[in-house]
């Protein structure tokens, strides 16, 4: 069995379609749920699932051996960022060499970097007057936004979207790729 564990920061709704997705897999499943918001929606829906969850502060996030000890026991093989606000350290990064995976919400290079999340994301992708726009799923490196690009999906952007359409026509491709790409990748 692979362990996944699934860092996110927000409402959950990408770490909620991965859980769907690997309810019944015979070899992926989905062990722990890290947040470093102690309100994060994400930990309502561990819950529901029946999840561990472990709520880390920054410093614990970059303690070495508190996040050994807590992956280690778990077993976990493979770390998904889903909304995780937060900068993977330096030695989770050595430690998960190309394992530790990311989704954006917009087409990488463009939009990415610190402080693009959400929907100021997709305002800036309406501000430039884009005609398309997308998800990008990447290997996680020191840079935010910026690890070897997996996959890309596109979609066109009408000239009746708001940064609002955006997110919900972007969020349906998220649900719809990470899932499945997570599992190209683990296999
Ligand atoms: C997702 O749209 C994801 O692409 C984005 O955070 C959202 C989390 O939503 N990530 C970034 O913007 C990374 N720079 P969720 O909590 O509902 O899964």
């Amino acid at each position: 069995m692979k362990h996944i564990a699934i860092f996110a920061s927000g409402q959950g709704t990408n770490a909620q379609a991965i859980i769907e997705y690997f309810k019944d897999h015979p070899s992926i499943t989905v062990s722990l749920v890290l947040t470093n918001k102690p309100g994060a929606g994400v930990l309502q829906i561990a819950h529901h699932y029946k999840i561990i969850s472990a709520i880390v502060s920054k410093k614990a996030l970059e303690d070495e051996p508190t996040m050994s000890r807590l992956l280690d026991a778990l077993e976990i093989d493979f770390i998904v960022l889903a909304g995780f606000l937060q900068k993977a350290p330096a030695f989770l990064l050595h430690k998960f060499s190309r394992q530790i995976v990311n989704i954006h919400p917009a087409l990488l290079p463009k939009f990415g970097g610190k402080g693009m999340y959400g929907i100021k994301v997709h305002e800036a992708v309406l501000g430039n007057h884009e005609t398309e726009t997308g998800i990008t799923i990447h290997y996680v490196n020191e840079q935010y936004d910026e690890g070897e690009i997996i996959l890309q999906q596109r979609i066109a952007i009408e000239k009746t979207d708001t940064p609002h359409t955006l997110a919900t026509k972007v969020q349906v491709l998220e649900h719809e790729w990470y899932p499945k790409t997570i599992e190209q990748v683990l296999a």
